[in-house]
């Protein structure tokens, strides 16, 4: 079997020391193990120290003078399976926050796709500076694994939080990332995203303000997880992610073909997309001109996708979304029944923080039989892990 790869990146704290612990652990495990030091890690530790313990050799200098070549930072982001930043400073922090790249570890930082621990480490009082705690929410927020620092004596002689976590913990983190990104290896995931858009005439539309960014999130995250996935999507301003089959649509009618065309090969079907409801009947074939009479519309429904397609329903989990305003657990464990699916992922448009077009969402997730379960406030990318979890624990019949 193809060796798992494990990129350390070593910043300068004192900690660093508790690093060559965790690249022992990791050979240990038959890991190949490549590691990328700051200067400042360097004059902690001395590189040879995991050299030694990796068998490669560590890369510190971003154009070093012999053995130079221009994509490293690419290569070294391509190769890892997982990137682990043990320990990462205050400074490595706020630079990874903000995407500054300014030595080989923070270039190579910003261009990883794979998922990422950081088990930052530094005095107490650093930890809790507010735009330290700032970062670190920033960077989870980005769906990185943080592992928190533990409380206890640090080096510096104070008592309080801000220690490393152990490398034994570290590595035991590291196991399960590297078992969650093979966790829908082999299945197909079919995600929908956005809102759909229903012509009035040629130049008007009926819409609701549906972002994509929640099935984007999921997509993303149903593609690091070794999922094939095919993300259908409504118009929307974000950009295409790597590694996944987008197909594009504008109305419910092209969404509910694309939904299945795709629909008996997948393993797993999440509806995020906002479809409309209804659509103009008779949309006008140019431009329609104003008149001084009213106006009436007429519209027809478009087709519930999900309940079209759930009649067809194999081995597929189902997972639909609810956005409702009034009667939420009610309306949402409604729909989870009548479109025969196995979750329902209910938001509410007027909650703090949910809604379109942010980051964050706060959801209750409702599975068969009902069962409510309440989320707390969460980045979207979170909230795809969360919903991912429980699609694998579905798939394995649990
Ligand atoms: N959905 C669908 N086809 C439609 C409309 C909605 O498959 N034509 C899916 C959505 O993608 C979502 C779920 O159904 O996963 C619920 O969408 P929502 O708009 O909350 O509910 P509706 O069924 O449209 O009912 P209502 O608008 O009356 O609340």
């Amino acid at each position: 079997m193809e060796k798992k790869k494990v990129l350390l990146g070593i910043t300068g704290g004192i900690a660093a020391y508790k690093s060559a612990e965790l690249a022992r652990l990791l050979v240990k495990a038959e890991f190949e193990v490549r590691v990328i030091m700051t200067r400042s890690a360097a004059a902690f530790v001395a590189p040879l120290t995991f050299e030694a313990l990796c068998g490669n050799e560590v890369a510190i200098e971003m154009f070093p003078r012999e053995g130079f070549y221009a994509t490293r930072h690419i290569d070294l982001a391509d190769w890892a399976n997982v990137f682990v930043v043990a320990p990462a400073t205050a400074n490595f922090l706020a630079k990874a926050a903000t995407g500054i790249c300014d030595n080989l570890l923070t270039t190579t930082f910003t261009a990883a796709k794979c998922p990422v621990l950081i088990a930052p480490a530094m005095n107490s009082n650093m930890w809790d500076y507010p735009a330290v705690l700032k970062n670190v929410e920033v960077l989870r927020g980005y769906g990185f694994h943080i592992i928190d620092p533990e409380s206890g004596d640090l080096a510096c002689g104070w008592v309080g939080k801000g220690r490393m976590a152990e490398p034994q913990v570290i590595f035991d983190k590291t196991n399960a990332i590297l078992e969650g990104s093979e966790a829908l290896k082999g299945k197909k995931a079919l995600v929908t995203a956005s809102r759909t858009e229903e012509p009035i005439d040629s130049v008007r539309y009926i819409s609701n303000r549906s972002s994509g960014k929640m099935g984007y999130a999921i997509a993303e995250r149903a593609r690091d997880m070794g999922a094939e996935t095919v993300l259908i999507s409504g118009p929307s301003n974000l950009r295409e992610p790597g590694g996944i089959e987008v197909v594009k649509v504008m109305t419910a009618e092209e969404m509910a073909s694309a939904v299945k065309e795709h629909f008996a090969d997948c393993d797993l079907l999440v509806m995020s997309a906002a479809v409309s409801d209804y659509t103009p009947s008779e949309p006008y074939s140019g431009k329609r001109k104003k008149s001084d009479k009213d106006l009436t519309i007429e519209l027809k429904p478009t087709e519930d996708i999900l309940k079209s397609v759930s009649r067809n329903k194999d081995k597929q989990v189902i997972i639909g979304f609810a956005l409702e305003t009034d009667d939420q657990i009610e309306n949402a464990q409604k729909k989870l029944k009548d479109k025969r699916i196995d979750i329902i992922v209910l938001n509410n448009p007027n909650e703090e923080g949910a809604g379109f077009d942010v980051d964050t969402n706060r959801v209750d997730i409702i599975g068969i039989g009902g069962k409510i379960q309440k989320l707390p406030l969460m980045s979207k990318r979170e909230l795809a892990r969360e919903i991912l979890e429980r699609a694998v624990s579905l798939l394995k019949g649990e």
